[in-house]
């Protein structure tokens, strides 16, 4: 599975989706072979004029020019995605919007722990994670929904209710040598380096 199925995976044909910097619109593609509509936006007007000629005519994509949220409107969606960004650029997106959902399928490329524990700060909370491996890459997708819980120190830098155990041991161990690979290079002490390895040495 790819980021982009992994994305789709997690979405209901009864989901209004809107996928916020869309680029290529792959995820709205691959919604739209199935006759779901969805919002496609991305905050380059660039991105958008080329995702609308690469897709050409279709009917289930709306196309759309917006920073984050800005041109979304109350009542279009109830699912948003959030992929291929930084988590403080959610994060931002998240602090301009009054609009709420029901479900938020984020893939941060980093941060995931303050991700986690800032979802909170928007009332959302983590409800799934899944390891996603793509391109010899390895992602943190993270569906949240509606509330907020308190987390653990372990919970909240490695994940919690992974729904695939196989890939998470794959996550683990990436995290091991990358965090390993870390603390030997430096000389200076990484308190959050040290806690990420005393938690996966704990496993
Ligand atoms: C690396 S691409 C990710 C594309 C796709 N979501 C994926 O995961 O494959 C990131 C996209 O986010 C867009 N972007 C970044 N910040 C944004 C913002 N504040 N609002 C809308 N789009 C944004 C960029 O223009 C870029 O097209």
């Amino acid at each position: 599975m790819n980021r982009i199925e992994a994305l789709y995976s997690f979405i209901d044909e009864c989901d209004k989706v809107v996928d916020v910097g869309c680029d290529q619109a792959k995820l709205g593609l691959m919604l739209s072979k199935r006759k779901q509509k969805s919002i496609a936006s991305d905050r380059s007007e660039n991105v958008i004029d080329r995702a609308r000629h690469d897709i050409g005519r279709n009917q289930y994509i709306d196309l759309r020019v917006s920073d984050g949220l800005e041109n979304i409107q109350e009542g279009e969606a109830d699912t948003l995605v959030l992929a291929g960004m930084g988590t403080h650029t959610m994060l931002e997106i998240l602090s301009k919007t009054n609009l709420r959902f029901k479900k938020i399928i984020t893939i941060s490329n980093n941060y995931h722990d303050i991700l986690r524990e800032k979802m909170n700060d928007f009332n959302y909370k983590v409800d799934k994670e899944l390891i996603v491996e793509d391109a010899d890459k390895i992602y943190n997708l993270i569906v949240f929904t509606e509330g907020t819980r308190e987390y653990t120190e372990k919970e909240l830098l490695l994940g919690l209710n992974h729904i695939d155990e196989d890939m998470y041991k794959k996550y683990i161990e990436f995290l091991k040598e990358k965090y390993n690979n870390i603390k030997k290079s430096s000389q200076d002490k990484n308190e959050k380096v040290d806690k990420i390895l005393e938690h996966i040495n704990s496993l």
